[in-house]
């Protein structure tokens, strides 16, 4: 794989370029999309703000479920988020913290990443420590984030598995699934929501898809029969399909 960081496109965000806005506001004024599960709010500015804004002031969401699970993140999140009263902030770990360890050590894909040249990963050196310390909430760490991650560990109850939790609560209403949270479990989350959703209708949003996070599930669901890919943008790395029943 190549280095995401040489990528003058890069980007923590999700894109906001036009044809992702006309996607949104073309599904979003033809059917009515009840509730969004995404993963990775980071700070509410990117994906959130561009998904919340494309709703019908008419006909908005009853929630839109966003996780995040850096403490500070979320809470900056929470205050950017205050103008859309259907965005739900969640604080915790998308899905359980011991089985994306796993899942990281033994993917094949990250182990042997030279052989995928065209896929970015967000460093060539020793990733699969880099991707584990992500998971472990280490990255990035300074005085702010240390001293809050030790106020919510030690005050509040810290939820996981929660994108699993809120696909079953919401299975049967076609929800719209988001997916943009950490680039070592991409893959994971993906099969998540394919395997738990089986053969119901929803829609799916995935970011990085010419990234190691999500370069499988944007490759499986050009191959599965069930999945119609409404747009997508490989510069941007951006996919918006629809499953169907
Ligand atoms: C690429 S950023 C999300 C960007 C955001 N969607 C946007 O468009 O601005 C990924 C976020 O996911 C969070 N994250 C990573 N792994 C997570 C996990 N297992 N559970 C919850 N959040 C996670 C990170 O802290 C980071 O803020």
């Amino acid at each position: 794989m190549k280095s995401y960081k040489d990528y003058p496109r890069q980007s923590v965000s999700m894109s906001k370029d036009g044809l992702f806005q006309a996607t949104l506001n073309d599904i979003f004024s033809k059917n009515k999309v009840d509730y969004v599960i995404e993963t990775g709010t980071w700070l509410g500015t990117g994906s959130t703000q561009t998904l919340s804004r494309a709703f019908s002031k008419n006909q908005p969401p009853k929630a839109y479920y966003t996780i995040e699970g850096n403490l500070t993140f979320h809470t900056i999140a929470r205050v950017n988020l205050l103008t859309w009263s259907f965005v739900k902030p969640l604080w915790g770990d998308t899905v359980q913290k011991d089985k994306a360890l796993a899942f990281i050590k033994q993917d094949k894909a990250l182990h042997n990443h030279e052989q995928y040249p065209d896929v970015f990963i967000d460093t060539i050196h020793d990733p699969i420590s880099f991707y584990t310390n992500e998971v472990e909430g280490k990255l990035g760490k300074n005085w702010v984030i240390s001293m809050v991650d030790w106020l919510g560990n030690t005050f509040l109850t810290r939820q996981e598995d929660l994108l699993k939790t809120l696909l079953l609560k919401h299975r049967d209403d076609r929800p719209l699934v988001l997916l943009d949270s950490a680039g070592g479990i991409g893959w994971l989350e993906y099969q998540t929501v394919r395997d738990t959703l089986a053969d119901r209708p929803y829609w799916l949003i995935l970011d990085d898809i010419h990234h190691l996070k999500h370069f499988r599930s944007f490759d499986d669901v050009q191959n599965r029969s069930d999945f119609r890919i409404i747009a997508h943008s490989l510069p941007d790395g951006w996919m918006v399909a629809e499953h169907l029943a």
